[in-house]
């Protein structure tokens, strides 16, 4: 295929050169009806792009099948079969993957470790999900994907299961065994589908961790505005093989999907698998080598321990090195006030922190000079660190609850706010999940324990944020009625 090509963009240029007046929708008229405010601040580029998909990018029928062909692109360039363009994030892309497999009532294996999408899709479908132990890494505190074993033995017991869901890499960078994985999920004559949110660099480069497709997974999702060039919200699905029916897929997420989806964020996208295909290798080459510079330099501060392969032996199959994930504990100081230092004092925002971490991601569009602002400032950090609180977070050696109601049964029961101190033994009807990451703590049908609770209410007073809460201040657990 002709990866020169970029359909979406050379649309979007025609479209501006034959000089088309829309009577259409968006009502900002490619900005002219925008507040010189606004422009001021946005620029009105972004108004003159944001044009009409059909009767506006291509015609009423769609018929110059313009995002066809770059999704068509898009799979040629990532060894998938079939790629499709999602504008609702992967957050929707999950849920979709989730109605693509298994109906209300069906069972699903999941990894725990999963993204709160998962319970939201969990919720909206009444699937029922087969839990699967994260790899839990007591020495880090840290949540790893789950073993091909502890899968191979999930597919085993629930052979009635229609398919595995596994997140890979994790938002901290660690990845599954997803050739061998595929390999156990095919040998039970099941779907493998991967949460790739964090992985739309891995197919540009041998040296980074197997992408899903390559490792013949049939279906993974990604949110190319995490850790590629694209807009924010922008995700593809990515299947190969035929154990997902395309027009399955197609049917229920258009029971999700936007009417509206934005031309920005597709021409971004067609942009973006350009970029890679003719640049990619060369960019990371470059990228990892700074990574590796990174990586060392901050290794070397004082208190400072980057995680690295190494640390992890045995727990995973590989790891993104662009996740700079560093273990601040030796300082005594939490990860949440060091975040919050970081960007008070020096204008830096940190990817994820947490209790004893704090996380940066790298990407192509780093160079030596965001390197060297992100190196003085973890400096001078690595300096004041005996200044900032510690955490005086509860981290329980098990943070896993029993699932014992449907997640969608539990989430639309009759349920009651109880106090916190009141919660233990209570079935949750909410997801509490501290955010970033993103991963809930507690999800609607699960019995909360004490341990759980005070991870939570302890965390929550050393910097942890839990947006999805009822009562973000979880002085209140919203428990089903008993
Ligand atoms: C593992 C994982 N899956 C899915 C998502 C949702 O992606 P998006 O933000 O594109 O909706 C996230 C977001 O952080 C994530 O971490």
């Amino acid at each position: 295929m002709d990866h020169s090509r970029a359909p979406i963009l050379e649309a979007l240029a025609a479209y501006h050169a034959s000089g088309q007046t829309p009577f259409t929708p968006p009502g900002h008229k490619q900005g002219r009806g925008v507040d010189p405010r606004v422009a001021e601040v946005m620029g009105l580029d972004v108004f003159r792009s944001d044009v009409l998909a059909t009767a506006g990018l291509d015609d009423r029928r769609a018929s110059g099948g313009v995002v066809q062909e770059a999704e068509e692109l898009m799979a040629d360039a990532v060894d998938a079969d079939q790629a499709f363009f999602s504008t609702c994030g992967s957050s929707l892309s999950v849920k979709t993957a989730i109605m693509a497999t298994a109906g209300p009532g069906e069972k699903l294996i999941i990894g725990r470790d999963a993204h709160k999408s998962v319970g939201s899709g969990l919720v909206l479908t009444g699937v029922i999900p087969v839990w699967v132990d994260p790899t839990w890494d007591h020495e880090r505190q840290l949540a790893h994907p789950p073993s091909v074993e502890a899968f191979a033995a999930a597919l085993k017991a629930h052979p009635d299961a229609k398919g595995v869901l596994v997140v890979s890499p994790t938002p901290y960078g660690t990845c599954a065994d997803l050739t061998e994985l595929t390999r156990v999920c095919h040998e039970h004559g099941r779907p493998l589908l991967v949460d790739e949110a964090w992985g739309a660099h891995l197919p540009f480069h041998p040296d980074l961790p197997t992408w899903a497709m390559d490792a013949g997974a049939d279906m993974c999702v990604t949110s190319v505005h995490k850790m590629g060039s694209a807009l924010e919200q922008s995700s593809v699905f990515h299947l190969r093989g035929d154990r997902i029916d395309p027009a399955l897929l197609k049917a229920r997420s258009d029971l999700l999907n936007t009417t509206s989806s934005s031309v920005l964020i597709y021409a971004a996208l067609d942009g973006w698998r350009r970029q890679m295909v003719e640049h990619g290798r060369a960019t990371y080459d470059r990228t990892l080598a700074l990574a590796h510079h990174v990586r060392a330099a901050a290794d070397d501060l004082d208190g400072f321990h980057v995680y690295g392969r190494a640390d992890y032996d045995g727990m995973i199959a590989d790891m993104d090195p662009l996740q700079v994930v560093v273990d601040v504990s030796a300082t005594g100081a939490s990860g949440y006030a060091m975040a919050d230092w970081l960007r008070e004092h020096h204008q830096i925002n940190m990817h994820l922190s947490d209790h004893r971490r704090i996380s940066a991601q790298l990407s192509h569009a780093d160079d030596e000079k965001s390197a060297e602002a992100l190196l003085a400032a973890l400096r001078d950090l690595a300096d004041r660190a005996g200044e900032l609180p510690a955490a005086q977070v509860r981290v329980p050696g098990d943070l896993r609850l029993d699932q014992v109601m449907a997640p969608r049964d539990a989430f639309f029961a009759e349920t009651e706010p109880v106090p916190a101190d009141r919660a233990a033994g209570r079935i949750s009807a909410e997801m509490l999940t501290p955010y970033p990451p993103g991963i809930p703590a507690a999800l609607p049908g699960e019995r909360l324990t004490g341990d759980v609770l005070a991870y939570l209410t302890t965390g929550l007073r050393s910097g942890m944020v839990i947006p999805d809460a009822w009562d973000s201040s979880l002085e209140t657990i919203r428990v089903v009625k008993e």
